[in-house]
């Protein structure tokens, strides 16, 4: 039978280097929502529009062209013919993206795609074969699939979050480097939590606390809980 996983948790929690491994070593799809938030947010911005205009925004995602490719060795994302795996990671987009994820309109679009996306890991004409997705967000345990086989929070210690962060932008998690990520993620953070819950587990969700795992570790922790 097909494998869904749905794994949340905030900025830094490690979130989508853990749930690519799972998948890799589970042999499933993986889709990384967060991505999809910020493919709208690259689109929006490249057409120009003011994110706090929210019928316009609404209306340029329900039409952009996004292809996710759900291989966890190489996850991509296309908006039409554009690769844009790498301009939706710049710290521009990091900044307005929750501008775009607290838009009701575009996170119900985008669920639907989510959805469908999970939907089709299940059948066998797809990339996994139909075994199954690991899917990671913020809201997948909650809202989007809340009848996944495996439910997870992943979450982390503010500091070990923000080492984490200072890492991945700056290569390095020295006192400068956490205090130049510091606003940022804790805004962001602050900003999703107005539209979607994930600080605290709901109702059949297990929590791994990564704080003090390293990536291996963490991956571990994840696969043993599929495994129960
Ligand atoms: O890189 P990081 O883990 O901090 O974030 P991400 O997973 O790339 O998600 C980027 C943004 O997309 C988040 O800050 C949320 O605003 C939004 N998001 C969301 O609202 N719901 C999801 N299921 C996934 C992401």
């Amino acid at each position: 039978a097909p494998l869904v996983v749905a794994i949340d948790g905030p900025s830094g929690s490690g979130k989508s280097s853990v749930s690519r491994r799972a998948a890799s070593r589970l042999g499933l799809a993986y889709l990384d929502t967060g991505a999809m938030y910020r493919a709208a947010t690259w689109w929006c911005l490249d057409q120009g529009l003011a994110l706090d205009d929210t019928d316009a925004v609404a209306a340029a995602v329900a039409a952009m062209p996004l292809s996710m490719g759900v291989d966890p060795q190489a996850p991509t994302v296309h908006v039409g013919g554009t690769d844009v795996g790498e301009a939706i990671r710049t710290t521009e987009i990091s900044a307005q993206v929750s501008a775009v994820a607290t838009n009701l309109a575009v996170r119900a679009e985008l669920g639907r795609l989510q959805r469908e996306a999970i939907a089709e890991q299940t059948r066998p004409g797809s990339f996994s074969g139909g075994r199954g997705v690991v899917a990671e967000g913020r809201d997948i345990t909650t809202v989007i699939a809340p009848d996944a086989d495996v439910r997870l929070l992943l979450t982390a210690s503010e500091e070990a979050r923000l080492a984490r962060r200072a890492i991945d932008v700056h290569g390095s998690a020295d006192a400068a480097a956490v205090h130049a990520t510091r606003d940022q993620v804790l805004r962001r953070d602050a900003d999703d939590s107005t539209v979607v819950q994930f600080h605290t587990a709901a109702d059949g969700v297990v929590t791994v606390d990564s704080s003090d795992l390293d990536l291996e570790q963490t991956v571990d922790a994840v696969l043993e809980v599929v495994r129960r």
